[in-house]
């Protein structure tokens, strides 16, 4: 499936369609009814234009969706917007917040198109200001693109993850170099002693660096989003094949893969549930 350039979804509208009622549905299952609808209209014009997305369902989904959020019991962000709780100059937008998260989803099959190299050195130049303690930035990215170098990521993947791999136009081995400390001295100059803090010491190294290289790892998905792509997180394949294939005489690890392009809703599975704020949370 190819995407003509005047069919193709713009940023904002793609995530705001791909599925998610879930999240927006309340109680009584009223607003989940509400987005059938919008599957029921997607479907009709499936055939029609070949994408699954065209411009009208697209526009009636948004009308459907911004209903939803204003009656939705998850619109506490907008309440609080609304009260003068949050600045509302220094909050994104109700569609950057369903980009980022509300209608963001967890992509396991693609559109054929491709991701520019341009587009992935915007992706790290943006994931690369988001923080790791002490500015140690372990997290190190290697982007899986070519064919060649997606048959040297085969052998290690777990079957259920294959193809969705082999086909995502790019696919993401995030890793940490556990030699982070040794770049200190740049990264953090105004502590002149900091490789102190890790040189020699096993436990600080590894809790340091795996934490900060997942931190990055989750930035980057978060980073991907923002910049109207989307993403599939995995950590089902072996890492010791990944280590040796790719980063083999090196302190560099794989931590897990995300694959990446523009998601083809077809794929998704559905939305699962997540813990309500009383389930996960306290404010002591
Ligand atoms: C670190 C990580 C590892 C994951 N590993 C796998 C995996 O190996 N295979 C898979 O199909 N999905 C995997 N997932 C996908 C999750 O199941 C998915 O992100 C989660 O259910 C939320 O889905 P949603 O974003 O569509 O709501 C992984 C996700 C993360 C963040």
């Amino acid at each position: 499936m190819s995407w003509p350039e005047h069919t193709a979804p713009r940023a904002r509208w793609r995530p705001l369609v791909a599925d998610g009622f879930e999240l927006f549905s309340t109680p009584d299952g009223g607003t989940a009814q509400r987005w059938d609808k919008v599957q029921t209209h997607r479907e009709q014009h499936r055939g029609r234009r070949g994408s699954g997305l065209c411009p009208d369902a697209l526009r009636i989904a948004d009308q459907l969706v911004a209903a939803i959020i204003t009656s939705s019991r998850l619109s506490s962000a907008y309440d609080a917007r609304l009260f003068n709780l949050l600045d509302p100059p220094m909050t994104l937008d109700d569609n950057a917040l369903a980009q980022l998260f509300f209608a963001a989803r967890t992509h396991n099959a693609w559109a054929d198109r491709p991701v520019a190299d341009e587009l992935l050195q915007l992706l790290y130049d943006t994931l690369k200001w988001a923080p790791t303690s002490a500015n140690c930035s372990p997290g190190r990215f290697v982007f899986v693109k070519s064919t060649a170098a997606k048959e040297r990521l085969r052998p290690a993947m777990d079957a259920g993850n294959l193809d969705k791999t082999m086909a995502a136009p790019v696919t993401v081995i995030v890793a940490t170099d556990f030699a982070f400390y040794e770049h200190l001295g740049k990264l953090f100059p105004h502590a002149p002693d900091a490789r102190s803090w890790f040189a020699g010491k096993p436990e600080a190294i590894q809790t340091g660096g795996f934490r900060n290289g997942t931190l990055q790892g989750a930035y980057l998905i978060l980073a991907a989003r923002a910049l109207g792509l989307d993403c599939g997180p995995m950590s089902g394949f072996n890492n010791a094949k990944v280590d040796a294939e790719f980063f083999a005489g090196t302190e560099v690890r794989s931590n897990f893969l995300v694959n990446l392009g523009y998601g083809d809703a077809a794929g998704l599975h559905r939305r699962g549930p997540r813990f309500e704020f009383a389930e996960a949370c306290q404010i002591l």
